[in-house]
């Protein structure tokens, strides 16, 4: 059975639920990535929105290194992947690595919240790319000493995330039927009931 990229994109998104955001709604994870490149223009606005992140102290400990296909960085960041994530990742036309500085920079102590903050940022990013009609990949299976010593992250940043960028794809264009399978089954997540709690262990009663 083929799946054309539109409708595996629809049959994406998240339930419709009353008043959530759009791009919320639209976000999520594919692996088939068109050749066609992110614009400039659209490339900053995502930075953009990650920069009004909320942070500890407004430390903003967030920094992206950013690979366009055919630069360096795009190579180095694609080489500390997994084989797993290198058979599909390098299509994206930007990979980018989320790194956390890991001492505040008012007192130099070691501030805790450098991958939360990281985090936050990056959700902005991610949800962003969403309303711009882009899709984005995070990824955590890559070789994090590799990547410090590729990019030449300093000790006292954590390296965070890959994010893999671009326009999502044709699902049969990704190298095996497994592959293809992952991207069109439906999305799953736990009910609220599970993680919004009034107590320890008691689910809480968001709805009368
Ligand atoms: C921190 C992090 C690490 C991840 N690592 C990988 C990875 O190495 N390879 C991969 O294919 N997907 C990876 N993912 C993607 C998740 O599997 C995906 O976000 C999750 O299944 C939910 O799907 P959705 O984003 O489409 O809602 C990662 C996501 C996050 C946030």
């Amino acid at each position: 059975m083929s799946f054309r990229a539109e409708a595996v994109d629809q049959s994406k998104y998240a339930p419709a639920v009353e008043g959530i955001l759009p791009a919320i709604h639209r976000r999520w994870s594919p692996r088939a990535f068109q050749d066609r490149p992110v614009s400039p223009a659209d490339l900053a606005q995502l930075f953009e929105a990650a920069r009004w992140a909320p942070s500890s102290y407004n430390e903003q400990p967030w920094r992206f290194l950013v690979g366009l296909r055919g630069t360096s960085t795009h190579q180095k960041i694609t080489s500390t992947l997994i084989p797993f994530n290198q058979s599909w990742a390098p299509k994206a036309p930007v990979l980018m690595l989320g790194v956390a500085k890991t001492r505040f920079s008012h007192d130099n102590s070691a501030n805790d919240y450098a991958l939360y903050d990281l985090g936050a940022a990056t959700a902005l990013l991610v949800v962003q790319a969403a309303a711009l009609g882009l899709a984005t990949h995070q990824m955590g299976a890559f070789d994090h000493a590799a990547a410090r010593k590729a990019l030449e992250i300093p000790e006292d940043y954590l390296i965070g995330s890959v994010t893999a960028l671009g326009y999502q794809g044709e699902p049969a264009l990704l190298p095996n039927e497994r592959m293809i399978a992952q991207e069109v089954a439906p999305r799953t997540r736990k009910p609220l009931s599970e993680f919004v709690l009034s107590a320890w262990g008691q689910p809480a009663r968001l709805v009368e």
